[in-house]
């Protein structure tokens, strides 16, 4: 089956109804999901992109009712995860010799999948244009980390279709392929839970790659992404969408999320809720049992907001291992410019509580008072664990007027190089271009003008407005636009 997409464009990809984990069993899918392959027949024929493995002789089936695979011209792989390239092998053993348009990083990620190192790969950076006749040309453009490192999109000029890949797209099954005609509610929350799961952590690299598409100026008629429907109706929503996410997004909720041994702890976050509520009747209040709930519903709750409170037993004189799991999800997701509180139920010691909040802090969280209740909380308990949900909900009440975050995209204020104020254990100070640190937001390598980067010939003392545009982080091998500014 295809589905006509515009002019001489052709989705040619495979619908999954029945998928239910992604990533192993990480991303919990529950609305099912597409791998979307686009077939171009212009002078050149083009297929962007493939489907995943477990689909692929469904794929070339499919593909060969519309077209003889020997006239594929081009084969464009914008992604190599197996959900996008996994056909690749399958279809290359029909047509071996067809030329294959990635990005450099990416032949290593395809081979590394196929095994395949005599594929006649031709690498392609940001700008770089294939003629396919008719007037039209191929542009592409590097999106590392958005997903992987070998992520790139591929604009079709004339047509002015943007094929994007990961970026902008969810997981969301429907026949129906484009995004006005699908539940609007259901989109939207899948696309939110898209980017709160897979992308928050690369949010500046996100509002930086937007800004350099939009400052092309190109036209765009439609989104065409690897997962669920093509952005056709107003495309450029979700374009937008995505910076209000990537700045530091948040809205007046609170999330509670726990685990609990004997119900104690439950009782505990029931309480404190209740007292969030009395002083703040306007703040959402989203309470959960990680045992329970699904995981990927409390990492998007925890995206969309300002604070959050995390509650576990003390076991072993450690925290339940679901919220050491939360936790560690937590800290890879990076999330910024929220609060932060630890609590919990204990019977001869609390350690679970000190960790918690240990690594909320770690984390980057702005972390509050905690709280701890001995045995299983009376009367007297539960009504300090409603006071302290009351006093919680006025200091965030308070830290978030007084930091209001902004729905605009201030990507070049963060990695602005002008001098800049930080925080020492001594008081504020401020520092200038020459010693500012710079951290890389895949690995968090951390340049330090001090030392350099001898490896690369960047000597001590090189601030790094002097360190070379082909400058790459040393651990993860990304460029000079993954870093942002560092203060320790
Ligand atoms: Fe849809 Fe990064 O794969």
């Amino acid at each position: 089956m295809t589905i006509h997409v515009k002019n001489n464009i052709h989705w040619v990809g495979q619908r999954d109804w029945e998928v239910q984990d992604f990533h192993g069993t990480e991303y919990k899918i529950t609305k099912g999901t597409s791998y979307n392959s686009y077939l171009i027949r212009e002078e050149k024929v083009v297929l962007i992109d493939t489907v995943d493995h477990r689909f692929c002789h469904q794929f070339l089936q499919n593909l060969e009712k519309e077209i003889n695979l020997n006239d594929i011209d081009f084969i464009v792989i914008n992604h190599a995860e197996e959900d996008h390239s996994g056909a690749l092998s399958a279809l290359m053993e029909k047509i071996p010799q067809t030329p294959i348009y990635c990005t450099e990083a990416a032949i290593d990620s395809i081979v590394g999948h196929h095994h395949h190192p005599e594929w006649n790969f031709n690498t392609v950076k940001t700008g770089d244009t294939l003629d396919i006749g008719h007037g039209k040309q191929l542009v592409f453009v590097e999106a590392p980390m958005l997903h992987w490192p070998d992520s790139m999109m591929t604009y079709l000029t004339g047509d002015a279709v943007l094929f994007s890949n990961d970026a902008f797209g969810q997981h969301y099954c429907d026949e129906r392929l484009f995004n006005d005609e699908v539940d609007q509610h259901e989109l939207y929350e899948q696309c939110l839970r898209y980017y709160a799961n897979i992308l928050t952590p690369f949010s500046n690299l996100v509002t930086a790659k937007i800004n350099e598409v939009l400052s092309f100026n190109l036209p765009v008629d439609m989104i065409a992404t690897s997962h669920g429907i093509v952005w056709r109706d107003n495309p450029t929503q979700i374009i937008h969408q995505y910076l209000e996410w990537a700045n530091h997004y948040q809205e007046n909720r609170i999330t509670i999320f726990y685990d609990s041994m004997s119900n104690n702890t439950r009782m505990m976050a029931d309480a404190i809720a209740q007292g969030i509520h009395d002083v703040d009747a306007n703040v959402a209040v989203k309470v959960f049992n990680v045992a329970k709930h699904d995981k990927n519903e409390i990492l998007s709750s925890v995206f969309r907001s300002k604070a959050i409170l995390v509650g576990s037993s003390t076991m072993n004189n450690v925290m339940m291992p679901k919220i050491a799991g939360m936790l560690e999800e937590i800290a890879g997701l990076r999330f910024k410019n929220k609060s932060a509180a630890a609590f919990g139920s204990y019977g001869w010691n609390g350690g679970a509580v000190d960790r918690i909040h240990a690594r909320l802090t770690d984390a980057g969280f702005d972390t509050s008072l905690s709280l701890k209740t001995k045995w299983r909380p009376d009367h007297k308990a539960l009504a300090e664990c409603q006071d302290y949900g009351r006093t919680i909900a006025k200091q965030w009440q308070l830290n978030h007027q007084t930091q209001p975050v902004e729905n605009t995209t201030p990507v070049q204020e963060s990695v602005s190089p002008v001098s800049i104020q930080t925080t020492s254990v001594s008081g504020s100070s401020e520092k200038t271009i020459d010693t500012q640190s710079m951290i890389c937001t895949v690995c968090n390598w951390v340049y330090d003008p001090a030392i350099g980067e001898p490896n690369q010939d960047v000597m001590p003392g090189t601030a790094w407005d002097d360190v070379p545009d082909d400058f790459f982080c040393p651990d993860c091998n990304l460029g000079k636009d993954v870093f942002i500014e560092y203060n320790n």
